[in-house]
């Protein structure tokens, strides 16, 4: 702050508490011997309380006094006046640091021993599921909602299917360094509605929600070429690309006919933001262990 603001900032903090005292003093002064006949509305109350014919009462006018020195102490102990920091030394930003490191000093040495920790030990530690609990409350009920249980594009993390797999190493990874799955659009390459329609019974059929009839049969050879490279020729997926399952009844998007179709002809992108440098090493593996025990319960 320049020096002009701190005297200004200063000064004008001091001008206001002398001048909090000259009202006080001032007011206490004014009694009905000052006030004309015409400055008073004439109302009386309990029978003789009138304007002005009662001063405030002392120790109502001691809690002013009290305050204002309380004001005086505080701009002698803390920083108030312009720049000036204070006898006491304390600052908003060394209380922060004090209080980060003091959070430092106590979890430093939990978290170093849950590192060392493999997901079924720290699965059975209340105090670090808690804490996994914890931050997927913070971090990840967006998304994945309160539950984990997901919603269209957002994978339900509580079942056993996994588009990135369920190994530790799959889950840290999706949690530090995010996922982004891509379904390209295939539409044109399946020769107009016909084709799309037949894909869609096709892909319907891998789980047995539509019966595998010569229209749906008809796209088998389409699916094997344009395909299979993601989802294999069984239409069992790979956690690799996050190519999805399509023999079971899990769905990401959805397995309605209006779902599938969309699925094909615009593409899917489903991104899943890394969190390794929000979060740190630390707790992206603790979260981790908590993920997967969703759905080991
Ligand atoms: C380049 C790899 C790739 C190819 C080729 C590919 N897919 Fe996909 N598919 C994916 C990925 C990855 C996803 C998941 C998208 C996401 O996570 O947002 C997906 C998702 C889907 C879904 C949604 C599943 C669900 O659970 O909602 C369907 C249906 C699907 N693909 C069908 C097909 C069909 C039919 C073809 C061939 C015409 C095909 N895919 C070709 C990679 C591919
Ligand atoms: C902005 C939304 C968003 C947030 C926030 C988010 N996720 Fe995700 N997450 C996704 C999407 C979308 C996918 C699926 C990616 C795909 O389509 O392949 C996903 C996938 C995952 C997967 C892989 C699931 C599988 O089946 O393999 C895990 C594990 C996961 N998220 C955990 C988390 C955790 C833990 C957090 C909190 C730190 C989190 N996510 C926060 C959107 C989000």
């Amino acid at each position: 702050m320049p020096a002009f603001w701190h005297w200004f900032v200063a000064a004008g903090t001091i001008l206001f508490v002398v001048w909090c005292v000259w009202l006080i003093r001032w007011a206490g002064r004014q009694g009905p011997q000052n006030v004309a006949d015409d400055q008073v509305v004439g109302h009386v109350w309990d029978g003789d309380l009138e304007e002005w014919n009662n001063p405030a009462p002392r120790w109502w006018l001691y809690l002013y006094f009290i305050t204002i020195l309380w004001a005086v102490g505080y701009m002698i102990a803390y920083p108030g006046l312009g720049t000036f920091d204070g006898v006491l030394g304390w600052s908003q930003h060394g209380q922060y640091e004090e209080e980060m490191q003091t959070a430092e000093n106590k979890y430093t040495p939990i978290y170093e021993r849950y590192a060392a920790m493999g997901f079924a030990e720290l699965q059975s530690e209340p105090d670090a599921m808690r804490l996994g609990a914890s931050l997927y409350a913070s971090y990840c009920t967006t998304c994945h909602g309160s539950g984990a249980r997901g919603a269209p594009g957002y994978p339900n993390l509580t079942d056993n299917d996994w588009l990135w797999g369920n190994s530790e190493a799959a889950i840290t990874t999706s949690i530090r360094n995010g996922r982004m799955g891509v379904m390209p659009v295939l539409a044109p390459a399946l020769g107009g509605d016909a084709g799309i329609d037949n894909m869609v019974a096709y892909v319907k059929s891998l789980s047995g929600l539509a019966e595998a009839d010569a229209n749906a049969m008809s796209a088998q050879p389409m699916f094997v070429a344009l395909c299979s490279a993601c989802h294999t020729a069984e239409g069992t997926g790979n956690p690799a690309l996050g190519a999805p399952n399509l023999t079971d009844d899990t769905w990401l998007y959805g397995g309605s006919d209006e779902a599938i179709r969309t699925t094909i002809t615009q593409g899917r992108n489903g991104v899943m933001p890394a969190h390794g440098e929000l979060l740190g090493d630390d707790r992206s593996k603790i979260l981790a262990a908590y993920i997967a025990s969703l759905s080991q319960q």
